[in-house]
């Protein structure tokens, strides 16, 4: 019997959701002496070890982990495949960064080999991390993708990724034209969209490389397709928000043009959005749309603030991306570190419980996956992670000290990376353990 297969219960700390910390007091449930169950891929049961050891049934495996934590695995909502190798390379701001180093590199995934080469190595980092799903950038290639989807179907992963969209304002060798874009991404869906835990989203890179024929043809694929993801970015820096005004005249903003091509729904996700106004935020919204905050990227690339109280009065959807190779780490962790700290730039305070739930349960609810990923609950599959307080001698002394979960989970978002995870499960199965 395969390890995914056979009923295993997992005994450690536990940390689950039944709610948005922020608004649901008791939303996140932490259980200082917990049971999970696993069988067939699934969560068969979450919770206190004293009230589900029945559950241990002859014939199930038992695996203990004392003085660590279980978790929902990690969802990075926003995070360019191609772009691993390229990761810390210093310009003055995103145009510069995507002219002088991202579309000579993307150049490289014309190459199917080298495709695989690298989404290996980068499904590699994500499950070190931690990250069981990603919403993952291609380059224009066709063939891009179908190297991370077939790197991701032999690890059983659920990912989310697409080929880019680009048809002008980039180099002649990056570019797609409306149909080729359409024609290829309607067949990369047919190949791709929910087989096995493989899911689609049709990426126009951003609109300032999209022609207005690119933009309505990739809107028809979204009519045709309403539970296909859509991913982009939007209001990231100042020098881009200018651009798009020059060259799509005549729209309220620069979301607007997004939304005028059918573009703005459900299962829509925009990274970024730091330069919104208050009605932007209310048609993100109001269509469900979902906000991926990078902080890591936003602040190599100087891009700006996000505002976690703005988002949260117009009750946007929100999430946490890496953004690498604009981040600099694959690690959720690191990237609820930095979001940590541009909030509190902005007055808005980002409890543990809060950054965890935007790094899974809340992840998985604003993607439309809440019954499928983000959470320990029964029925789910099984993503999950075990975490090490004493990964490093400061993690160890800081949680030694913690006089709360509270605490001591915020010390894993302050001090931890990839070190701090100690295993990675993937519909039950381990996919990476700490060296
Ligand atoms: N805007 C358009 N393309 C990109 C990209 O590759 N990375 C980031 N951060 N922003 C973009
Ligand atoms: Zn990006």
């Amino acid at each position: 019997m395969s390890q995914n297969e056979q009923r295993t219960a997992y005994r450690a700390k536990l940390l689950t959701f039944v709610g948005d910390p922020a608004e649901t007091s008791g939303g996140a449930c932490f259980e200082e002496d917990g049971l999970l169950v696993v069988e067939g891929g699934h969560v068969v049961a979450a919770g206190p070890y004293a009230s589900l050891r029945e559950q241990i049934t002859p014939g199930t495996a038992i695996v203990e982990r004392p003085g660590k934590l279980i978790a929902p695995g990690f969802i990075d909502t926003h995070v360019h495949y191609p772009q691993t190798e390229m990761i810390a390379s210093p310009a003055a701001g995103l145009l510069p960064w995507l002219d002088t180093y991202t579309f000579p590199t993307e150049r490289g995934f014309a190459d199917p080999e080298h495709a695989s080469n690298v989404a290996e190595f980068f499904l590699d980092q994500l499950v070190s991390c931690g990250t069981t799903t990603a919403l993952t950038y291609c380059t224009v290639h066709k063939g891009s993708a179908d190297a991370l989807f077939e790197a991701s179907e032999a690890r059983n992963l659920r990912m989310v990724a697409g080929k880019v969209l680009m048809d002008r304002n980039c180099p002649e060798f990056l570019r797609d034209t409306a149909q080729s874009g359409y024609d290829d991404s309607a067949a990369l869906i047919e190949r791709w969209h929910k087989r096995g835990r493989q899911l689609y989203a049709l990426t126009p890179r951003f609109a300032p490389t999209s022609t207005h024929e690119q933009l309505e043809a990739c809107g028809a694929l979204a009519r045709l397709h309403p539970d296909v993801f859509i991913q982009s970015h939007v209001s990231e820096n100042t020098d881009e928000v200018k651009w798009v005004k020059e060259l799509f005249p005549g729209h309220r903003s620069y979301l607007d043009v997004y939304e005028h091509y059918g573009l703005l729904r459900r299962r829509a996700v925009y990274g970024h959005c730091i330069y919104l106004d208050d009605n932007d935020r209310a048609r993100m919204a109001e269509t469900g749309a979902v906000a991926s905050h990078c902080p890591t990227s936003n602040l190599f690339l100087g891009s700006g603030l996000f505002d976690f109280d703005k988002a949260g009065s117009a009750k946007m959807p929100v999430a946490l991306g890496t953004d690498v190779g604009g981040g600099t780490s694959f690690s959720m962790l690191q990237t609820m570190n930095e979001a940590h700290k541009i909030a509190r730039m902005t007055g808005h305070h980002l409890t543990a419980e809060r950054m965890f739930w935007l790094a899974t349960a809340g992840a998985a609810q604003a993607l439309g996956l809440e019954d499928t990923v983000g959470t320990l609950r029964p029925g789910s599959e099984a993503d999950f992670i075990v975490l090490d307080p004493e990964a490093t001698p400061l993690l160890a002394r800081r949680s030694g000290l913690a006089q709360s979960p509270e605490e001591w989970l915020f010390a894993f978002a302050m001090l931890g990376d990839d070190r701090a995870v100690l295993e990675t499960y993937a519909a039950g199965k381990r996919v990476h353990r700490r060296a």
